[in-house]
């Protein structure tokens, strides 16, 4: 296995540290998540978690914590491994409850440290041109939080924003039953060090959850909020069920016909954020004796 090599733009972006919140039981996936869990189900040719940690890498991140179950850790450690191979730094952390999403923060205390870090959550799908430069935006804010909202059909089971008569964010409302407008939080956030503390003073909430919605409403009673839209030409899929999770994998499917590229290929996404060099990439191709390991050779020819 490769050490990781230093990368200049990640030194830029002020060590930006992610974590990927993999853990709780997927009752709603039930059988499903019976013997795996519901981040290590396949979206149509990848395994589920493999979407927000290129999510991550795409913001320039190359330090990410996963929180699992302790007994899922060993299938985690088998699909990520330490990370060497992707150029990457992966370290582990255990939540033996799910005592909500604010919780990777009580966990992950330690290691953000006095680091700007990104939250993804681990079912949360992103796609769409120039999804990189957004988040590459994001990352190089080292003050405050940013938010990525998206308009919806039913926004009722997501953290959902209000805004004022003049257009700004007014507040963020978890699963209203009457929604203040289309606009759901999504499942990726990027802030500043201070989120541990704001993460250590949460009270649950009335659903016994430490609310990430919570952590936000918290940085915009400081001002420090930015919301970002992610318009028409962002696609952002949930995997909470079986239908959304068949109809995102079809949807995964017909977007990477489409464009004749994989969406969230990790080899393909270390190798253009230049985590790993060309030889790596193809020591990475030649693990595979498929249609993926095809495509990874392919990304060293097409350049
Ligand atoms: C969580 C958050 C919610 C957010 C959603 C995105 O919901 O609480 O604010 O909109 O993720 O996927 P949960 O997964 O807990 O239902």
């Amino acid at each position: 296995m490769r050490k990781p090599e230093r990368c200049p733009s990640t030194e830029d972006r002020a060590h930006r540290k992610g974590i990927l919140l993999a853990g709780g039981r997927g009752s709603r996936l039930a059988p499903l998540t019976w013997a795996a869990n519901k981040h290590l189900l396949p979206v149509y040719d990848k395994p589920l978690a493999y979407y927000p940690m290129s999510v991550l890498m795409l913001a320039g991140i190359r330090h990410v914590l996963v929180i699992c179950r302790n007994e899922d850790l060993p299938s985690y450690r088998h699909l990520l491994g330490d990370g060497s191979r992707l150029g990457m730094v992966l370290e582990y952390a255990v939540q033996e409850e799910p005592r909500g999403l604010a919780d990777a923060f009580r966990i992950g205390g330690p290691f953000v440290g006095d680091d700007p870090v990104a939250l993804a959550l681990g079912d949360n799908i992103f796609a769409g041109k120039g999804l990189g430069g957004r988040l590459a935006a994001a990352s190089k804010r080292r003050e405050g939080a940013t938010v990525f909202a998206h308009p919806v059909r039913d926004p009722r089971p997501y953290g959902v924003l209000r805004f004022d008569d003049a257009g700004v964010p007014a507040d963020i409302v978890e699963k209203p039953a009457e929604p203040p407008s289309r606009y759901a939080v999504t499942g990726l956030y990027f802030y500043d060090a201070e989120v541990v503390e704001i993460a250590a003073r949460l009270r649950p909430s009335a659903r016994g959850e430490l609310e990430i919605t919570d952590v936000n409403r918290e940085y915009l009673r400081r001002g420090r909020l930015r919301v970002e839209t992610l318009g028409r030409g962002f696609t952002w899929l949930d995997t909470g069920t079986v239908p959304s999770l068949l109809r995102a994998a079809n949807r995964i499917k017909a977007m990477q016909a489409r464009r004749g590229t994989l969406i969230a290929c990790v080899e393909e996404v270390a190798y253009r954020m230049g985590f790993i060099d060309a030889a790596q990439l193809s020591r990475l191709a030649s693990e595979f004796s498929n249609a993926y390991g095809a495509y990874v050779r392919g990304v060293l020819e097409r350049g």
